[in-house]
């Protein structure tokens, strides 16, 4: 899939993998409506895309990935300033375990109705071009992570859900592939929440279990986890693929062994 032209729509794409993610389909030829809850951080992100690209490469859009009609809206506006859209990743995610409920809401049920209003605007028999989805999972929705029973549950929720998606547009030919991208720890404002009470709640006794790993696995550079999600975009044999982003193996992808139930 050749990316000059296209048109992409990121959630959490502010700061952190989101920016990494749009900055890759900048350096390719892509536009990119860049969708953040943080106001703030989102427009000065547009205003340095802006002085590297041009203003009109991309779009910051407020919205609160939880609320359905920002989501709704924020697709509508992308189809508004640029006419087409291409490719859709559900990035936007927190680590709470206090506010528990809320993040199923932003890690799961925001990147489930994030997939279908990528299918509303992109699948070929409702009018569209084809394109991709990538969801952001993560290392702990492949496994469990001990201080983090609710984000890695969340995780688990969008691998599961994406590959089965996936599997019904192998179906359909709708012409829109469906990948999951799993990085290992990553250097971005995520990992401050790990030691923070506030957002471990019950859990915050583990923190130094959490230190632990990272110093066990050792932390990726964003851009490394963001060449893999090009690949994913780009790759147009990948559809239902989950790929892993680690440092002692690189960018791999999982192995499923054929499901017999
Ligand atoms: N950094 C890591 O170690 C790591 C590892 C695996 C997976 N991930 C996943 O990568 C994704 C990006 O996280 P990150 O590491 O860049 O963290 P980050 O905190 O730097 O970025 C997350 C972004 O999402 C935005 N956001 C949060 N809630 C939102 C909402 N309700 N609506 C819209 N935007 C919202 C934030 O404002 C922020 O810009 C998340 O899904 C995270 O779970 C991160």
């Amino acid at each position: 899939m050749a990316l000059a032209g296209k048109v992409a729509l990121i959630t959490g794409a502010a700061q952190g993998l989101g920016k990494a993610f749009s900055e890759i389909l900048l350096n390719n030829g892509a536009k990119v409506n860049l969708l953040d809850i943080n106001t703030v951080t989102g427009k000065n992100t547009k205003l340095e895309f802006d002085r590297i690209y041009g203003a009109e490469r991309t779009l910051f859009t407020s919205c609160d990935v939880t609320s359905e009609t920002q989501l709704q809206e924020a697709f509508r506006t992308t189809m508004q300033t640029f006419g087409r859209l291409d490719v859709v990743c559900n990035n936007a995610g927190i680590n709470n375990e206090n506010k528990w409920e809320h993040s199923i809401n932003v890690n799961l049920i925001s990147v489930i109705r994030g997939t279908y209003l990528g299918f509303q605007y992109m699948s070929v028999e409702r009018g569209g071009h084809g394109g991709v989805i990538i969801n952001v999972a993560s290392m702990a929705g492949l496994f469990p992570m001990s201080f983090g029973p609710v984000y890695s549950g969340s995780k688990h929720g969008v691998v599961g859900f994406s590959r089965s998606i996936a599997e019904i547009t192998k179906l359909n030919n709708c012409g829109v592939r469906v990948n999951v991208l799993c990085p290992s720890i990553t250097d971005t404002d995520i990992l401050k929440t790990i030691a923070s009470e506030n957002n471990m709640g019950q859990f915050a006794h583990l923190a130094n279990i959490a230190q632990k790993t990272m110093e066990t696995v050792g932390i990726l550079k964003p851009s490394l986890v963001a060449e893999g999600f090009l690949q994913l975009v780009t790759d147009t044999t990948k559809n239902g693929a989950v790929m892993r982003v680690t440092m002692n193996r690189g960018i791999d992808y999982h192995p499923y062994k054929q499901a017999s139930l």
